[in-house]
């Protein structure tokens, strides 16, 4: 399986931002910003956020803020709570939350949730468990959790679960890790996890692992690399991750490493991009792997910033 090619990994991230006018460039732009926190996320797990032009950043993420409070993906687009936590984490990394009007985002992220308890995630209204997620830890990450109604958030998450103990993204949709991801990460963030019933959502998410010893996100798709985050981190929150073989695991996220040229693809010898690099990256980081920082399941951060936000400069309370 070989090892980590750290260096190239860094070298793959940091040549992204500069070739701005190719096709990819193109069709990513209205979601730069979430692209910016893969990457970045993953300089820092890597040790190497010290390569970026961190004023550069902070200056391009404050510019695509709108007047509502919500960020967008790239200057001049439309704001969503997608992008408005891709904004916040990356201000996090950098520990530039300080640059945020803290009231006007948290109110922005507040406007959101709905009367059932549920979010929409931007001014047209689709639902989503994702949303429910993004909105809970932003205004976690804001110390501004009071501005919902917590007992609604979780209520409406607790109505998304089925039968087999997993989450879909609306009541009676079907079990998805990432929307799994979601629902469990929000409640282990509301201190609400007694109403999973962690054996039998253990029993499905450790179904995931397949021969080559990936993950996939529902029962008969592909392994893919990104499940070894939303189905990883799952296992971690419910504390059921010694039900897979993290050995396996950690040999299919290095073979869809390019060694070549650097970066991680969602299953050997496809293509890489900056997602499933940042997800194969957090992945091996939950798994442990020498060389990587230690990231928090449940705030998609490393547990230094968390442990920075929550604990103070020195990580002390
Ligand atoms: C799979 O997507 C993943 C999800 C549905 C979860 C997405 C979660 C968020 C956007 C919340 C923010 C996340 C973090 C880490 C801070 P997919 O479209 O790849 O699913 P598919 O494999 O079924 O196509
Ligand atoms: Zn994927």
């Amino acid at each position: 399986m070989g090892e980590l090619e750290t260096e190239k990994h860094v070298q793959y991230i940091l040549a992204i931002e500069k070739k701005k006018d190719d096709f990819e460039s193109l069709v990513m732009d209205h979601l730069r910003m979430s692209g910016a926190y893969w990457g970045l996320t993953t300089l820092d797990l890597l040790e190497k956020l010290e390569n970026v032009d961190k004023e550069a950043v902070v200056s391009w993420v404050m510019k695509c803020q709108d007047d509502c409070g919500g960020f967008a993906g790239n200057v001049g687009h439309d704001p969503h709570i997608l992008y408005t936590i891709s904004a916040v984490q990356i201000l996090a990394l950098f520990d530039k939350l300080d640059v945020l009007d803290i009231d006007k985002v948290s109110n922005y992220i507040a406007g959101l949730q709905n009367e059932d308890g549920s979010f929409s995630g931007d001014m047209w209204g689709e639902i989503d468990t994702r949303f429910s997620y993004i909105a809970i830890c932003c205004l976690s990450l804001l110390h501004c959790l009071d501005k919902i109604n917590v007992e609604k958030a979780v209520n409406y998450i607790v109505s998304c679960k089925n039968l087999d103990g997993g989450f879909g993204c609306t009541p009676g949709a079907e079990s998805h890790a990432g929307q799994i991801f979601c629902c469990v990460g929000a409640l282990a963030i509301t201190g609400s996890l007694h109403h999973i019933d962690k054996d039998l959502l253990g029993w499905w998410l450790c179904e995931r692992q397949v021969k080559s010893g990936g993950l996939n996100g529902r029962p008969e798709k592909l392994p893919d690399v990104c499940y070894s985050w939303w189905v990883l981190s799952s296992l971690i929150m419910i504390d059921r991750v010694h039900w897979i073989s993290k050995d396996k695991l950690a040999r299919f996220i290095l073979d869809c490493q390019d060694k070549e040229n650097g970066g991680i693809s969602d299953r050997p010898d496809d293509a890489v991009d900056v997602f499933h690099t940042y997800f194969g990256v957090a992945g091996l980081s939950l798994l442990e792997y020498p060389g990587i920082k230690a990231i928090d399941p449940a705030y998609a951060l490393p547990v230094d910033v968390v442990n920075r936000i929550f604990f103070g400069r020195k990580g002390l309370p």
